[in-house]
């Protein structure tokens, strides 16, 4: 987050971008402290004031129950209602994908996923607890109108940018009722977009596909569980958790901005972090609130900071976190020189 922040600084510096930067500590030591995950009143505060939210990854080993990532990650997603997760599989260099003679290419797609309902909802229950006879209920929520804005959504996108194909994953073979709305509402949507191609695949088929042939993707729908297990998928094809940005988004609203990966308590304090991730994201977020342009100067700075094998470790460089947030801060400065 260091790094994301330090580009931001510099784009508001070197070419005036106007944002106001405030300051959140909620996380794991603020819960630790004072038992605070969300605070009161959080939502109705950022809806009102805030036109986005940049977070950092959310986890701590000190707190095995994870409460404060679900209350405030997950109670953000909910609380705001940011409906669409929007994750971008895109492989920036041919060297970075573990698939064999995969090109830049060949891998280019976007995922939304569903980012309010199904097992995410929170809803089931126990019987006997505890004893031998024990049932766990764990119930997903498919709403209708939930179901049909993400998949209008992923349309709407498709058809803005020029992509030709929708494909949904479910897994309507085995889960029959929500299944059978997702499809039932997919053909529905499909129907309004005549120039654009539909395609259903089922989720473990899909995540063959993804490896085999990833080249077939435009766009990907899915629900919010399958959307979440494919999105690291994507994220490995492209080179790594480290690389991968997402968009919470509620289009109109305050929408939440944060990298993929977790928060890799192995690799915390340590320096060796890739930063990516999280300059990405702050990509993303710049696009979100209208600044196309320096939006893609950052993507250009980071590709080209890849090329030149000016990265963290995980991606074959030699440089330290913040050593690979200067190199593309410095893509950056070389841009604004010309
Ligand atoms: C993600 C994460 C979260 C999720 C966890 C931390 C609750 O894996 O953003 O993909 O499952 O959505
Ligand atoms: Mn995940």
């Amino acid at each position: 987050m260091r790094e994301a922040l330090r580009v931001l600084r510099h784009l508001q510096e070197a070419n005036g971008l106007e944002l106001e930067f405030v300051d959140f500590d909620w996380g794991a030591e603020k819960f630790l402290r004072e038992g605070v995950t969300l605070p009161q009143d959080a939502l109705e505060m950022l809806s009102a004031k805030f036109d986005a939210i940049l977070a950092g990854a959310f986890g701590d080993p000190r707190v095995p129950s994870n409460k404060h990532a679900e209350d405030i990650l997950l109670g953000m997603r909910r609380g705001l209602d940011l409906y669409i997760n929007l994750r971008p599989v895109r492989l920036l260099n041919d060297r970075l994908t573990p698939l064999r003679d995969r090109k830049t290419d060949d891998i280019d797609f976007v995922v939304f996923r569903e980012n309010t309902e199904g097992p995410y909802c929170g809803a089931g229950g126990f019987l006997k607890y505890g004893t031998d006879d024990e049932i766990a209920l764990q119930d997903e929520v498919n709403t209708r109108c939930g179901v049909e804005r993400i998949i209008v959504a992923a349309f709407e996108y498709a058809r803005a940018n020029e992509r030709k194909r929708v494909t949904m994953a479910d897994k309507s073979n085995v889960q029959r009722f929500g299944g059978d709305l997702w499809q039932r509402v997919f053909k529905e949507v499909a129907a309004g977009y005549p120039e654009i191609t539909a395609n259903h695949q089922y989720v473990d088929a899909m995540a063959v596909f993804m490896v085999l042939d990833p080249a077939q993707y435009d766009v990907i729908v899915s629900n919010n569980l399958f959307g979440d297990i494919l999105t690291d998928l994507g994220a490995a094809i492209q080179g790594g958790l480290g690389l991968a940005a997402s968009g919470n988004i509620h289009p109109g609203k305050v929408s939440l901005f944060e990298p993929v990966h977790g928060s890799a308590p192995p690799l915390a304090g340590k320096g060796i972090a890739n930063p990516i991730g999280s300059i990405l994201t702050s990509a993303m977020m710049l696009e979100y609130l209208g600044f196309q342009m320096l939006s893609k100067e950052i993507e250009e700075a980071v590709r080209a900071a890849i090329s030149a094998n000016e990265t963290t470790r995980d991606l074959g460089g030699q440089l330290s976190t913040e050593q690979a947030g200067m190199a593309v801060t410095a893509r950056l400065k070389d841009k604004a020189k010309k």
